[in-house]
């Protein structure tokens, strides 16, 4: 055998650029690409972070290759939080208890590890735009029980919210969050969400109610107190009838947009390593 024939050693791989990105059906809506884009920039990290949309039938399939394919995460969007938490290998206390996922990490030997950061990106919210805000003070007012709703609630008792309110068009998914979060819960009726607002201290809207193409949130908000600290999962628009009603009754306001740059950050820390900042170069960048 000459020196040409010995098998060489084998070559190691080139240092693999990690790859994450966000999974929805559709995506193409998604801003995530361009807020985990902008950090990577700025943090001058090899990276990319793509869009993913996947149909509910492949979401399985897609979830356990993509790891060999050289990506360590996802996030999760619309309608797949529920169905990754159960096709998660582990997960954590918070994602369990809000009953679905939104970010992913892959672990080396190719298991699924499921988190949920929104309530986590709900409260760093309004700490950072409300650094006032005391949760315990008093009662918080939840409008609507979906699956946003459930991430700020599980977030709010977590905060020391004294008694939390909660109040939904289809009331079995509010009764069905007091039966899953305990007694600090209390359900409104629908026709009684005005009642809920009385010394509420914290109020948000968690429906849908005031986005863009859909009808503005019309309820009685004689009751809302001035001083309590209002805040809308909507961002778009970012100021919304609820928040304009808010504030011209004396109540400090804040907009949603900053709990999707919140919730975002725990991921891209696991994923590139780097925990980035939530600015306002970032809102900017992200409503460009
Ligand atoms: P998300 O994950 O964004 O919370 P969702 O689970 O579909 O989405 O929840 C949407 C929320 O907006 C629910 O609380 C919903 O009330 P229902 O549970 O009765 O559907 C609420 N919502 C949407 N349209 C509404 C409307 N026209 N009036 C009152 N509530 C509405």
């Amino acid at each position: 055998m000459t020196d040409l024939q010995q098998p060489a050693d084998p070559a190691p791989p080139p240092a693999q650029i990690p790859l994450a990105g966000v999974i929805g059906w559709p995506v193409a809506h998604s801003r995530s690409p361009r807020l985990h884009g902008h950090w990577l920039a700025r943090h001058g990290l090899a990276g990319h972070y793509v869009p993913l949309p996947v149909a509910p039938e492949d979401l399985a399939q897609v979830l356990h290759t993509l790891p060999r394919a050289g990506f360590v995460g996802l996030n999760v969007t619309i309608p797949h939080k529920q169905a990754a938490l159960a096709l998660a290998d582990s997960v954590t206390d918070r994602a369990a208890l809000i009953g679905a996922a939104n970010t992913l990490v892959f672990r080396p030997d190719g298991k699924i590890h499921a988190d949920n950061t929104d309530g986590y990106g709900f409260v760093a919210n309004l700490r950072q735009m409300a650094p006032g805000w005391a949760p315990e003070a008093g009662a918080a007012a939840v409008i609507g029980a979906g699956g946003a709703a459930r991430a700020v609630v599980a977030s709010l008792l977590e905060c020391g919210v004294p008694e939390l309110r909660i109040a939904n068009r289809t009331r079995i998914r509010a009764d069905q969050i007091r039966a899953e979060f305990g007694a600090r819960v209390v359900v409104y009726d629908w026709a009684q969400v005005g009642n809920m607002l009385e010394g509420a201290t914290t109020v948000v809207n968690a429906t849908s109610l005031g986005m863009d193409g859909k009808q503005p949130l019309r309820i009685p908000f004689e009751a809302l107190a001035p001083g309590a600290l209002a805040t809308d999962l909507v961002y778009t628009p970012l100021d919304t009838p609820f928040l304009r009603e808010a504030r011209a009754r004396g109540c400090e306001t804040v907009d949603g947009l900053g709990m999707l740059l919140h919730q975002a950050a725990p991921g891209f820390e696991r994923w590139f390593g780097v925990r980035p900042q939530v600015d306002d170069e970032l809102r900017r960048v992200v409503l460009a």
